[in-house]
């Protein structure tokens, strides 16, 4: 169950949502067989447990429906209120959220009877009022507020409730948000500031319990001991990692010169002592300005025969370390003393500063070892976009859509190419696109990126 997924009159949904959909049978308020989602449904008896405390009875009328239910939904509405009505009220087959089995339309009692019938429950709009602030407690939001007509293409449904999970309910509660809105400003990349001494599997661990997400990615791990932007790709941009990875990295690091450690960083064992620099330190760091094949760090995740290289290392095992092909694009000594420096680089995807380092130290004739890193962009992201976990606690973060983080054109499209495109149709370069692009719809929401292939524009990754 992806408590994420999005079905509206522009998303349809996807017949690989219903494989990892578990329902539970349940009696609704008519004592006819009806079907919810199992967390939901579970969701659901604790909020109504609690509403009975406050004297408001609740009862499902109907939840999870099948594409047959939605179909005869469609054609009593038409039978009884006509076309306008059901455009407003009613979504046609396969675009309806009851599909997934995380929306319930509840009903309310009232004078030992349960209402069903729209018109009498918009009748208790005031009792629906006092039931909505607590929805977020229990997962649930409003998915039809009054006034967001325009953004969820239907209007005001009180009765309505969809689950996504308490905290995406409280973030959607209190910044008075649609889904639609809410997966448009919080899905996408999100940049954290990674403090020293953990990991950056504590921290996409740490994000994705805060958030409630639980598809959450990291692009170029940074060590416990390094620090700064690492950026997370959320839910449906995992598929971005690989993009986001390979983007120039800029550092600023501090070396202490005359030991080597096994891992080449301040953390590990030294092994050796030797302080002799010979070559003058600001020449020889700028020499380091090229493309060179670089032998990647034992004390890396780097797999050699299916095994990765730290295991040999920690099992005293030999192996070759194998070299690869990394750029120092720019390099600058930013401080130094007789036994110190510190510089600042930008440099190619898969290069190790720690072993950059090491290389410098080898051409000064001397040992040189990292005892700081600081990451300070990727790509064009920068310290200055990132956010402490601190602050995603507090929920004092923005999530950047793909158009900010990467270096790509975008376009807004009309509804008739964004339909096209939700269905991964090839559209004509009108735009004269040279590579690839972003596409968007009206309302902001990504829809992917395409890439120019022979004169076409054709998908290259899709998010809707
Ligand atoms: N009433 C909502 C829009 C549905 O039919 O799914
Ligand atoms: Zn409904």
């Amino acid at each position: 169950m992806n408590c994420f997924v999005l079905v509206n009159k522009d998303n349809k949904i996807k017949d690989k949502y219903y494989k990892n959909l578990k329902l539970v049978e349940v009696l609704n308020v008519l004592d006819k067989k009806t079907k919810v989602e199992e967390k939901t449904y579970n969701a659901y008896l604790e909020l109504k447990k609690f509403l009975e405390e406050k004297d408001i009875i609740i009862g499902i009328d109907t939840a999870y429906r099948d594409e047959e239910e939605q179909q005869e939904t469609w054609n009593y509405f038409l039978e009884e209120k006509g076309e306008e009505y059901c455009h407003k009220y009613v979504a046609p087959v396969g675009y309806s959220e009851h599909h997934t089995g995380l929306a319930i339309d509840i009903s309310l009692k009232k004078d030992g009877k349960f209402l069903i019938d729209n018109g009498d429950l918009f009748k208790y709009d005031d009792e629906f009022k006092k039931i909505h602030p607590y929805l977020k407690e229990f997962g649930f939001i409003l998915r039809y507020p009054l006034g967001k007509e325009n953004i969820t293409g239907y209007n005001y449904e009180p009765w309505h409730i969809r689950y996504v999970g308490t905290v995406t309910a409280n973030i959607i509660y209190e910044n008075n948000l649609t889904l639609e809105e809410y997966l448009t400003k919080f899905g996408g990349v999100l940049v954290v500031n990674k403090e020293k001494g953990i990991t950056s599997f504590d921290v996409v661990k740490e994000v994705s319990k805060t958030l409630g997400i639980k598809k959450i990615g990291h692009t170029g791990t940074l060590d416990p001991l390094a620090e700064g932007v690492l950026v997370l790709t959320i839910g449906t941009f995992t598929k971005l990692g690989e993009d986001l990875t390979s983007l120039d990295k800029e550092y600023i690091a501090e070396v202490e010169e005359g030991i080597i450690t096994d891992t080449l960083d301040i953390t590990g064992n030294i092994i050796d002592k030797n302080n002799n620099r010979v070559s003058e330190l600001e020449n020889l760091i700028t020499s380091f300005k090229k493309t060179y094949l670089q032998e990647v760090p034992v004390y890396s995740a780097v797999k050699v025969n299916g095994k990765k290289l730290y295991e040999y290392a920690r099992n005293n095992l030999e192996v070759e370390l194998p070299k690869k092909e990394v750029t120092i694009k720019e390099i600058e000594l930013l401080s130094s003393t007789d036994k110190t420096f510190k510089f600042k680089t930008l440099v190619s995807k898969g290069c190790y500063i720690r072993s950059l380092i090491n290389d410098i130290g080898n051409a000064l004739n001397t040992y040189a070892t990292m005892t700081t890193l600081i990451r300070t962009k990727q790509g064009k992201v920068t310290l200055e976009d990132t956010y402490k976990l601190s602050e995603i606690r507090k929920n004092l973060h923005k999530t950047y859509q793909i158009d900010e983080v990467l270096e790509l054109p975008t376009i807004i499209v009309d509804d008739e190419t964004a339909n096209k495109i939700r269905t991964g149709q090839k559209i004509s370069n009108k735009y004269d696109i040279k590579d690839k692009v972003i596409f968007k719809d009206n309302k902001g929401q990504i829809l992917g990126i395409y890439e120019l292939q022979n004169n076409i524009l054709a998908v290259w990754k899709n998010f809707v």
